[in-house]
């Protein structure tokens, strides 16, 4: 499969980002808890260097908890603070407050013996498209929130939200595009939504998915279609049959049937699905 991203509006996002960053003390990367490494770009690394870094773990309630779990662990050994967050309903929020002092503790130590007081600790927040960098803002921050506006020394134009008298929030996230010589990283992409559908091949991808689930999650698929398949042809024909995706004439409808999966996929409605787990990056 080749996916085809754009290189003008790339080069663009990342130099505002690389400006924005010089006024942070902390990066909030939102990756997508189903895909956490695929869906990172590892240019943040070197982007965020010098300065406080947090993972949040987003869509948590789609992925698999013992996974969410392990990668979890897996980042902290590594010198980021996670988070596990399901943005959409408020998930995890009152954590996230608690672990970005803690990140920025040193800092506001440096301030104090500085005598500088009161000086709120600025974050942004960073992501793939379509991780939910939005919708962390928008929950985050809430409706109560008021926008600082301009600040003497801050670049004009920029918008802060204070967030309680500690913390201030870039109101514009910082996008990056997802980088993969990996084909197989760009499928979980596919799988999750972040790559469009217009320019894949459903059938192939929803037998990717049903492959994978037939070996990580078996008992999952059954429940959901009542397979007894350990083929993923077969078990996308036998979906076909349950589910009554059919063309004119009775015939089979594979790709109905595709669709359907991968919308369920998607939807949470199959369970909690984690598409990649630290044992297996290592
Ligand atoms: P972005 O700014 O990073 O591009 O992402 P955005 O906030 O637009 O979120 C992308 C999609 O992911 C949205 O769905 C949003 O509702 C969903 N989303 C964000 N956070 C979570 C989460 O923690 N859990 C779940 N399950 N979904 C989340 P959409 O289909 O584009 O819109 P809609 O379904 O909200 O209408």
């Amino acid at each position: 499969m080749q996916f085809q991203w754009y290189p003008g509006h790339m080069t663009k996002a990342k130099r505002q980002m690389q400006e924005d960053i010089k006024l942070v003390d902390l990066v909030v990367e939102l990756v997508d808890a189903r895909v956490p490494l695929g869906s990172r770009n590892p240019d943040i690394d070197e982007l965020g260097r010098n300065k406080a870094r947090l993972i949040l773990l987003n869509k948590a309630d789609l992925a698999d908890e013992k996974a969410n779990e392990a990668w979890m662990h897996y980042f902290e050994k590594r010198g980021y603070y996670a988070v596990r967050i399901d943005a959409r309903n408020r998930g995890g929020m009152k954590a996230v407050q608690a672990v970005i002092l803690e990140a920025c503790k040193e800092k506001m130590e440096r301030d104090r013996k500085r005598g500088i007081k009161n000086r709120p600790v600025r974050a942004m927040v960073v992501g793939i498209p379509n991780v939910g960098k939005s919708t962390f803002i928008n929950t985050f921050a809430g409706k109560a929130c008021a926008k600082t506006g301009n600040k003497p020394g801050v670049t004009k134009g920029k918008q802060w939200i204070r967030l309680n008298k500690n913390v201030e929030l870039l109101d514009t996230p910082g996008i990056l595009w997802p980088k993969f010589e990996d084909q197989s990283v760009g499928l979980k992409l596919a799988l999750i939504g972040s790559i469009k559908d217009e320019i894949l091949n459903i059938d192939e991808l929803a037998l990717e998915l049903l492959r994978y689930l037939l070996k990580q999650y078996p008992s999952l698929l059954k429940e959901r279609y009542e397979i007894t398949e350990v083929d993923e042809v077969k078990a996308l024909e036998q979906i076909a049959v349950n589910r009554k995706c059919l063309k004119k004439g009775n015939e089979l409808d594979y790709s109905k049937a595709a669709a359907l999966v991968l919308d369920e996929f998607r939807a949470g409605k199959i369970g909690r699905i984690t598409l990649e787990k630290p044992e297996q990056e290592a």
